[in-house]
């Protein structure tokens, strides 16, 4: 079945709401001076929150084809979360996406299996898609092989999902993260492809067959094709290289 592809431009905690409008500007200006086709690859950014607002209003105002979501959100409703940013809001600032378990929040925010499956939840609900990061670290690629870990990540997270869950799974090595180092294609076929023998046991065959796969970790205008010619591989989430308007749109045009 085919998928369509996605390109998704993780900023982390770069550009604030200025630099922010002014990049969304821009991609869209290059984008469609390419004759960027949005049905045949669907391209997404994702701000820090407080971007997300001018986000949308740009979005809306010249109706661009972009997609948008946040970084993270929290597992909870609301209530006396100080600092925590709802499923909720986000859905009211017509986010379609958001990240859960960044390897960044899963490490430096010591972020567990539990809430990232609790957060998969609360995306859910308020009918954002989950794009749920996995990835194994060096030491675990050397104790574990490639896939152990990714694989048992992506278990406990959809540990409260139900079949028919609209998700993207992104499979980001922790070593080829902003290291320059990415994974070859053949190591991010092998993994996403377990990924998806993972999706197919706990949410069955359709879900399986057209849920995104994400590869993740220093990808680059240069290297994106060899990704998107192994056939588990249905796009890329890309940090650095999103943050610069040449790099990104030509891993957009990546055919
Ligand atoms: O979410 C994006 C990843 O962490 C990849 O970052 O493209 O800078 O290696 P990178």
């Amino acid at each position: 079945p085919r998928r369509t592809p996605l390109i998704a431009g993780n900023w982390k905690m770069n550009l604030d709401h200025l630099q922010a409008i002014a990049f969304v500007q821009k991609l869209a200006w290059s984008l469609k001076d390419a004759r960027h086709d949005f049905t045949a690859v669907e391209v997404a950014v994702f701000p820090p929150f407080t971007d997300l607002r001018s986000v949308q209003t740009l979005v809306a105002a010249d109706k661009l084809p972009l997609a948008f979501g946040a970084q993270d959100l929290s597992e909870h409703e609301s209530g006396a979360y100080t600092g925590e940013i709802s499923g909720a809001f986000l859905a009211q600032l017509e986010c379609q996406y958001v990240i859960i378990g960044h390897s960044e929040r899963r490490t430096l925010h010591a972020e567990t299996d539990e809430q990232v499956a609790a957060k998969v939840v609360a995306a859910l609900t308020h009918n954002l898609v989950p794009i749920i990061c996995v990835g194994e670290t060096a030491a675990d690629l050397e104790l574990h092989g490639p896939s152990a870990v990714p694989v048992a990540q992506l278990r406990a997270a959809l540990a409260g999902v139900t079949r028919a869950a609209d998700i993207v799974v992104a499979y980001e090595p922790v070593w080829a993260i902003g290291s320059g180092q990415a994974a070859t294609p053949e190591q991010a076929e092998q993994v996403a492809a377990a990924l998806r023998v993972v999706l197919n046991e706990t949410l069955g065959q359709d879900v399986a067959d057209k849920t995104r796969i994400l590869y993740g970790g220093s990808v680059k205008a240069v290297n994106i094709a060899g990704f998107m010619r192994e056939p588990n591989v249905d796009g890329a989430l890309v940090g650095g290289a999103s943050l610069d308007i040449n790099e990104f749109s030509g891993i957009v045009r990546f055919q």
